[in-house]
């Protein structure tokens, strides 16, 4: 199959295929997603098809206006439309109990679905042209780094997918917060950059999952992510980061250090990749700093993030991107 990449232009063709059943790359403000017709059994075969996604885990469906809601859940809380008039749209996803209509493949067999209003305007443009809802994960092949350019969607998804539409570079970088309210506290299973405390301007109450996965809390969090295809660890300290970078370079290996701004200076006889000076550049640059990193180098080394809040938030991404390996 030819991947076509088009610009803004390339909407009407992309809800075409959408209605024809295809999958479509959009940009959101996130990272890129990989939509189809949230009702279309065949549609979502073929994203978790072109992903290599196991089916277990499931989809968040995206809508274009905060009504849409109605089609895909039943008994929404009055929480839910609390958060849409302070979050939405953004990258804030919702999980509710679903409707029947909604298919299993989409929820992964689960008796709630994820829901989310995109900021972007590709997105709610794709959407409303479609005249469906697109369920879409991140279009990246499965367990691979989470694409914030279409370059980085194209790499992976190369002759699996028909059309991707080229938005440029993506504002968030990581993936939207997912809050449950389908437990009797509202409780955060992803953490975005809605943090917490954001929530709570809403919420009276937030919980953090922290728990390990064992069956369905929130199926995606059990396999590996965001991983690099080199061995990728966290430095605790810049000292360790430096320390390691010496060692693999006497070994013959090409490292690489994913450094907040700080530590510019002491690491500039090293490749480095300054990934910004706050939390917010950080996120945004985190996830094509590590494809540019696996691309030029054959080990890399990442600055442990401190400072809570999104901070944490993408933590939680390098965590899962390095299995936990810390030094
Ligand atoms: O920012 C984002 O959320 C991006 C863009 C494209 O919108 N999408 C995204 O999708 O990150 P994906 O499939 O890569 O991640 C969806 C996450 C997974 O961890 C999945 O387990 C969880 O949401 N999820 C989906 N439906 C769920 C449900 N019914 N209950 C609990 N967790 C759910
Ligand atoms: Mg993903």
């Amino acid at each position: 199959m030819v991947t076509k990449i088009l610009k803004i232009d390339g909407i009407d063709l992309g809800a075409k295929l959408i209605k024809q059943g295809e999958v479509v790359a959009f940009p959101t403000e996130t990272v890129y997603g990989l939509g189809g017709d949230a009702f279309n059994e065949n549609a979502i075969s073929k994203i978790y098809k072109a992903k290599g996604r196991p089916s277990d885990n499931p989809l968040i469906v995206h809508i274009s206006k905060i009504e849409d809601v109605e089609k895909l859940a039943s008994n929404i809380p009055a929480e839910f439309f609390a958060l849409a008039k302070r979050f939405m749209p953004g990258p804030l996803t919702v999980v509710l109990p679903k409707k029947k209509c909604v298919p299993d493949l989409v929820t992964g067999g689960l008796n709630t679905v994820a829901v989310r209003m995109p900021m972007h305007i590709i997105a709610r443009q794709l959407i409303e042209k479609s005249q469906t809802l697109i369920a879409a994960p991140s279009a990246n092949t499965s367990t691979h780094i989470s694409p914030t350019t279409a370059q980085h969607v194209f790499d992976d998804l190369n002759g699996k997918i028909p059309l991707i539409i080229d938005g440029g570079e993506c504002e968030v970088g990581i993936e939207s917060t997912v809050l449950s309210l389908t437990d009797d506290v509202p409780t955060i299973l992803r953490p975005g950059i809605i943090t917490a405390d954001m929530l709570l301007e809403v919420l009276s109450a937030v919980k953090i999952f922290k728990g390990e996965v064992k069956s369905a809390e929130s199926p995606g969090m059990k396999y590996m992510h965001y991983a690099p295809k080199c061995d990728t660890i966290i430095a605790s300290t810049s000292d360790k980061a430096l320390e390691i970078y010496n060692k693999k370079t006497l070994d013959n290996k090409k490292a690489c250090i994913l450094c907040v701004n700080e530590n510019v200076e002491k690491y500039k006889d090293c490749k480095y990749i300054n990934l910004g000076k706050d939390a917010h550049s950080i996120a945004k640059n985190i996830y094509g700093a590590l494809r540019q990193a696996e691309s030029e180098a054959d080990f890399i080394i990442v600055d442990k993030l401190n400072g809570g809040g999104v901070y944490d938030s993408v933590m939680n991404r390098l965590i899962k991107a390095t299995a936990g390996k810390e030094a």
